[in-house]
C-alpha cells in the first residue's frame, strides 16, 4: 500500500500530538480560562482555618498560594501563622525572627494585632500576623488564662471591626495536633479547610478532626463549618492516588474542590525564596491549580 505524503498540516499535526505540545496546550488553555473570569469578592470578611492534625499534608502550602492567589485576584487577605514552625510566615517573605513580635504576643500578651500584622512583600493587598518560636509555649501558657480558647477570635474581632479596609479572607494555618491553638482557630473561624494528602494513610484521624470540629461547633461557636475539602499533592500516575481521591469525593460530595493540587517541584521549592509558587512561577501547573482553586473557593461564597 501506498502512503500518501505527509503534508505541512500533517506534520505541524503530529508535532501537536507530543506528550509535550500537549501539555503545553493545556497551560495555555488553563491560563485563558483564568484570565477570562472576575472573581466575586465577599461581602463580609471570611475566616477559614485551614487544619488537619496529620503533619505534612500540604496545611501551610496551600494557606499560603490560596492567600496569594486571592490577593492576586483583588482581594484583602490576611494570613494568620499559629504554627510554632513559622512555616507561612517564611513563604509568605515576612519577618518572624524570635525578638518579632507576633501571634504569641496577640494571643498571650493581649496586644493589638493592628501593630503586629506586616504586609507581604508578594501581593499589594496580602497580610500576614507572623508565628514566631515563642508560639511553642503558648499551648502550656493558654491553660491557665481566662477565654483561653477565645482569645484568638477576641483579637480578630477587633482587628477586623477597627480595620479601616475590609478584608475579605482570613486564613488561619494551623500547627499539626488539636491543641488549644488549633481550638482558638476553630473558635476565630466560620469555615473549615482540610487539606487532605492523596497518600494511603490520608482518611485516618479525619473521624477525629471532625469529631473535634463537632464539639466546638456544639459548645464554643455555632457557625463553624466543614466548608472544603482539597486534594494535596497528587499524582496522577498512581492509582493510589486516584483511589485516595475518589474516596474522599465519594465521603464529602459536596465539600471536596474538583482542583486536585498536584505534586510538584515547583510548589516545594517556592519557601526556599520566600515566595509562594503564585509568584515563584505563575505558569507552572502548581500555580495554575491553586489558582484555580481559588477560584473556586471564591465562587462558592459568593451569595446566590
Ligand atoms: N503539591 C505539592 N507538591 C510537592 N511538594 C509539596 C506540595 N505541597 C506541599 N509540598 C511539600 O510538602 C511538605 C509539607 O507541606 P506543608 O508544609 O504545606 O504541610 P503542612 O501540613 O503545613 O505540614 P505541618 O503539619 O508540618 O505544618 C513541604 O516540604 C512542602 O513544600
Ligand atoms: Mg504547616
Amino acid at each position: 500500500m501506498k502512503h500518501p505524503e505527509p503534508t505541512e498540516v500533517n506534520s505541524v499535526g503530529a508535532f501537536d500530538d507530543t506528550p509535550l505540545a500537549r501539555e503545553l496546550s493545556e497551560i495555555t488553555r488553563r491560563k485563558l480560562a483564568l484570565a477570562a473570569q472576575r472573581l466575586p469578592l465577599p461581602p463580609k470578611t471570611r475566616v477559614l482555618t485551614v487544619a488537619n492534625q496529620k503533619g505534612g499534608v500540604g496545611k501551610t502550602t496551600t494557606t499560603v498560594n490560596l492567600a496569594a492567589a486571592l490577593a492576586r485576584s483583588g482581594a484583602r487577605v490576611l494570613v494568620i501563622d499559629l504554627d510554632p514552625q513559622g512555616n507561612a510566615s517564611t513563604a509568605l517573605g515576612i519577618e518572624h525572627r524570635s525578638e518579632t513580635v507576633s501571634v504569641y504576643d496577640v494571643i498571650i500578651g493581649d496586644v493589638p494585632m493592628a501593630g503586629v500584622v506586616q504586609k507581604s512583600p508578594e501581593f499589594e493587598s496580602l497580610y500576614c500576623l507572623p508565628a514566631t518560636i515563642h508560639l511553642a509555649g503558648a499551648e502550656i501558657e493558654l491553660v491557665s488564662l481566662v477565654a483561653r480558647e477565645q482569645r484568638l477570635h477576641t483579637a480578630l474581632d477587633q482587628f477586623l471591626a477597627e480595620s479601616p479596609d475590609l478584608f475579605h479572607y482570613v486564613f488561619i494555618d494551623c500547627p499539626p495536633s488539636l491543641g488549644l491553638l488549633t481550638i482558638n482557630a476553630f473558635v476565630a473561624a466560620q469555615e473549615v479547610l482540610i487539606p487532605i494528602q492523596c497518600e494511603y494513610y490520608a482518611l485516618e484521624g479525619l473521624s477525629q478532626l471532625l469529631n473535634n470540629i463537632k464539639l466546638i461547633e456544639r459548645h464554643l461557636n455555632p457557625v463553624l463549618t466543614v466548608s472544603t475539602i482539597l486534594l494535596t499533592m497528587y499524582d496522577s500516575r498512581t492509582n493510589l492516588a486516584n483511589q485516595v481521591a475518589q474516596d474522599v469525593r465519594d465521603h464529602f460530595p459536596d465539600q471536596v474542590l474538583n482542583t486536585l493540587i498536584p505534586r510538584s517541584v515547583r510548589i516545594s521549592e517556592a519557601p526556599s525564596y520566600g515566595q509562594t509558587v503564585i509568584s515563584y512561577d505563575t505558569n507552572s501547573t502548581g500555580s495554575l491549580s491553586y489558582l484555580e482553586a481559588a477560584a473556586e473557593i471564591a465562587r462558592r461564597g459568593a451569595p446566590q
